[in-house]
């Protein structure tokens, strides 16, 4: 089985892009991929992070995914802490990468921007990134377009080490999920669903219970024309057609047929409702059983940073030895 490995943020609280755009995708794909899936709190504090806030938010997270439907048993869903060859590894990938290649990450110009304080772990957070995935050996790496640049770096940063030192790592595929993953927000249909761009009106959560859902939908920002097509490329349709991509991606149908049959941009805000409610109740049901039970949670994600060490470890060993390190 080839293996895949994806890592998610523990920031904020999951809602339906990450939902559509990632962790379905992830639930898709453990049947057929040997699977790693971290919650990367080492990258979480390239930012200042309220350690009370953290711990929220890596529990919250790490009861998502096993709510959303990753099956420990067949994944290895893990924190990227509890393995230590992350340190490891990324601190040989700084040395790898070079000033220049981290300088032109957009996303570190992007970030730096935003901040006061740019920590060096900031401009050090794609090395940290490649380091998790050449760390498992990962063949194929799902990713949203926007680390698309990083996943470039770490091909780049796998295929000069094993150069300059011998074949150690596999060189990883990005694996890019194809157009419509991406679902905006509901108020401000050109900009992304996003936690860190909006106001909560334009989000839906996983954890919004039944009538807020209704709520945001039935707000959903349209037109006016009250003409029900697939008109993707009219940025002044933006909201119409987000409500229809939302509708296709859950029910597997074409955003025109979706369009087809309802007769009334009201009506169809009635139908997504229910769709996204439908899709959210045992999800809900699910992660308030997991966080009902903390220590069952630790426990699994015990497990799984023990199956994650025995595979980092063996990597970091082969690298070692490869660099010269004495062994
Ligand atoms: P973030 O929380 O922004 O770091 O995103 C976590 C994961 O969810 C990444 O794989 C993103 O590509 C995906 N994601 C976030 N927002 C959206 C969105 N609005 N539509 C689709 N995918 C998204
Ligand atoms: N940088 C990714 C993001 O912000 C998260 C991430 C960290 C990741 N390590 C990874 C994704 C390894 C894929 C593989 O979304």
């Amino acid at each position: 089985m080839a293996r895949i490995l994806s890592g998610i943020q523990p920031t904020g609280t999951t809602h339906l892009g990450n939902y559509l755009g990632a962790l379905r995708h992830w639930v898709d794909q453990q049947d057929e991929f040997d699977s790693f899936f971290s919650i990367v709190d080492l990258h979480a504090i390239t930012v200042h992070q309220d350690p009370k806030d953290l711990r929220e938010a890596v529990t919250h997270l790490a009861a998502m995914l096993f709510a959303v439907g990753i099956d420990p048993q067949r994944a290895t869903v893990f924190l990227q802490s509890h393995v230590p060859g992350h340190a490891q590894l990324a601190w040989i990938m700084e040395c790898t990468a070079s000033f220049g290649e981290l300088s032109r990450m957009t996303q570190f110009k992007e970030k730096s921007t935003k901040t006061e304080f740019i920590s060096a772990g900031l401009f050090n957070y794609p090395a940290l990134m490649a380091a998790d995935i050449l760390l498992y050996q990962a063949e194929r790496v799902p990713v949203g377009d926007d680390q698309k640049q990083h996943l470039e770096l770490a091909r780049t940063l796998a295929t000069r080490f094993n150069t300059r030192f011998g074949e150690v790592f596999t060189v990883p595929e990005p694996q890019i999920p194809k157009v419509g993953a991406r679902i905006m927000d509901l108020q401000v249909p050109t900009q992304k669903m996003s936690k860190s761009s909006s106001q909560d009106s334009g989000i839906i959560y996983l954890l919004d219970p039944p009538e807020l859902i209704k709520k945001k939908i039935s707000r959903a920002v349209t037109d006016s024309a009250n003409d029900l097509r697939y008109v993707p490329d009219d940025p002044l349709r933006a909201g119409l057609r987000n409500l229809l991509e939302l509708g296709s991606s859950l029910l597997g149908a074409s955003p025109e047929e979706v369009a087809s049959r309802h007769s009334s941009y009201g009506a169809l805000k009635v139908a997504l409702s229910e769709i996204v409610i439908e899709a959210v109740t045992p999800i809900q049901q699910l992660y308030r059983e997991y966080t009902d039970d903390r220590g069952e949670l630790l426990r699994i994600l015990g497990e799984g940073a023990e199956r994650a060490n025995a595979v980092a470890r063996a990597t970091i060993e082969r690298a070692h030895a490869a660099l010269g390190f004495l062994t």
